[in-house]
């Protein structure tokens, strides 16, 4: 604990500061913008390339793969399209299946049934990943598995991948994860859309980022991650050749670009010059936002903990982006569940959120098989993400904790 953080705990501790207790307006996370961007947009206008071409495009690009050490990286419209085109160009056939979590934004599933595919929903383990070794069971009990095809006993449909979501910035156990996929010859598509900057510290893939493991990648860079481009996404693909393939699917299958030839159907998901001008101002600030990230996560854990309150860890053996803090609110302890505590903080302009519905339950996909979800209805119940933005000033964050401590049963 450092020095600053001892202070922040006295000061809240002592319970008789002198905050102004009245309303602010805290959002659970905002972007982190500056002006310092406008010279680069005032190019885009000045030299017309506003859409699917121009330099930052390429830049954002080289950046991004640089930081992350990845082979190759192809910007996109979002990271909902970057896991549609990868599901196709990891081929992906209608009437698939693919094991998905349920605890996750659905925009991790959605491509899936955009896909005409089915998905096999797996529950959490206590990080809010994908269960591995319930992944494992599934595979084991509940599949055939001969000629390299795995066979869903129930459905009678082909698995063909995985889909893990390193959930709030929080690596997965990618070593027990590419086990499995080997084991049983599936793919694996890593939604990174959270958790740029997290990477592994120790074993097999020490050193590795999250989204350079899987078979193919994807980020996010909406406006409530760690770096903005306002909307956005990157594929993260180890060959060229699947970097391409993707790159070709996001302009419309162009197979001859000058006559129009489509020998396929494809997309219009490539991104935009503006979204990656954006991008190319806020890379350059990633390591700032990764420390404030941490810092504030760790300011907000070492207090909570003091009052017998829980943010769940990330991972050992991983250095993670601390995205999202999840804050456990257990009923019986905290006097309130985590609904009532979030339209209550609501009166004091902080906002918080539910973890997301579990996927499992959405109307879209209550038809869909789940296989022995539990850990995630457990979580589901507890977890309140609490505010999070890169600039929150010190105030803001003791306002936070001394606002959900007063409220807290004595
Ligand atoms: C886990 C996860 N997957 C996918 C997405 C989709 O990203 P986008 O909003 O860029 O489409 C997000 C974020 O919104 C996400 O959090």
């Amino acid at each position: 604990m450092n020095n600053s953080i001892d202070e922040f705990v006295e000061k809240i501790g002592a319970g008789k500061s002198s905050y102004n207790m009245k309303k602010r307006n805290i959002p659970l996370s905002v972007p982190n913008l500056d002006l310092d961007i406008l010279p680069y947009i005032r190019e885009t206008i000045e030299t017309g390339w506003v859409s699917t071409g121009g330099r930052f495009i390429t830049e954002f690009e080289d950046k991004v793969k640089d930081f992350i050490d990845a082979d190759f990286t192809r910007g996109v419209q979002s990271g909902t399209a970057g896991l549609h085109l990868s599901l196709l160009a990891l081929g992906l056939q209608p009437g698939d299946e693919v094991i998905v979590p349920t605890l996750t934004f659905i925009a991790a599933v959605n491509p899936v049934y955009y896909s005409h595919a089915y998905p096999v929903f797996m529950d959490c383990a206590d990080d809010l990943n994908i269960d591995s070794l319930k992944l494992h069971t599934f595979l084991t009990e509940e599949c055939t598995f001969e000629n390299g095809i795995v066979v869903n006993k129930k459905s009678g449909r082909k698995i063909k991948g995985i889909v893990v979501v390193h959930v709030f910035g929080n690596p997965v156990d990618m070593e027990a994860i590419m086990k499995i996929a080997e084991e049983y010859n599936l793919f694996v598509l890593e939604d990174a859309s959270e958790a740029l900057g997290s990477k592994y510290t120790e074993g097999k893939y020490a050193g590795k980022h999250c989204g350079t493991i899987g078979d193919l990648g994807v980020l996010s860079f909406n406006a409530n991650k760690i770096i903005t481009t306002g909307g956005g996404g990157m594929i993260i693909a180890p060959t060229e050749e699947m970097a391409d393939r993707i790159s070709f699917l996001a302009t419309q299958a162009k197979t001859d670009p000058w006559r129009f030839i489509h020998d396929e159907v494809g997309y219009n998901y490539r991104m935009t010059n503006i979204a990656a001008a954006f991008g190319v101002s806020q890379i350059d600030k990633i390591e700032q936002f990764l420390t404030t990230k941490s810092n504030n996560y760790f300011r907000y854990k070492t207090v909570f903990h003091e009052h017998g309150m829980k943010i769940l860890d990330f991972n050992e053996g991983t250095n993670p982006n601390y995205w999202f803090y999840s804050l456990m609110i257990d009923e019986k302890e905290f006097g309130m569940n985590k609904e009532a505590l979030m339209l209550k903080l609501m009166d004091y302009g902080i906002q918080t959120r539910p973890i997301w519905g579990l996927i499992h339950q959405q109307k879209p996909y209550l038809e869909h098989q789940a296989y022995q979800i539990e850990k995630a209805l457990y979580y589901a119940d507890k977890v309140l993400n609490i505010p999070c933005s890169t600039n929150l000033t010190t105030d803001d964050l003791d306002f936070v904790v001394k606002t959900i401590l007063s409220l807290k049963k004595n």
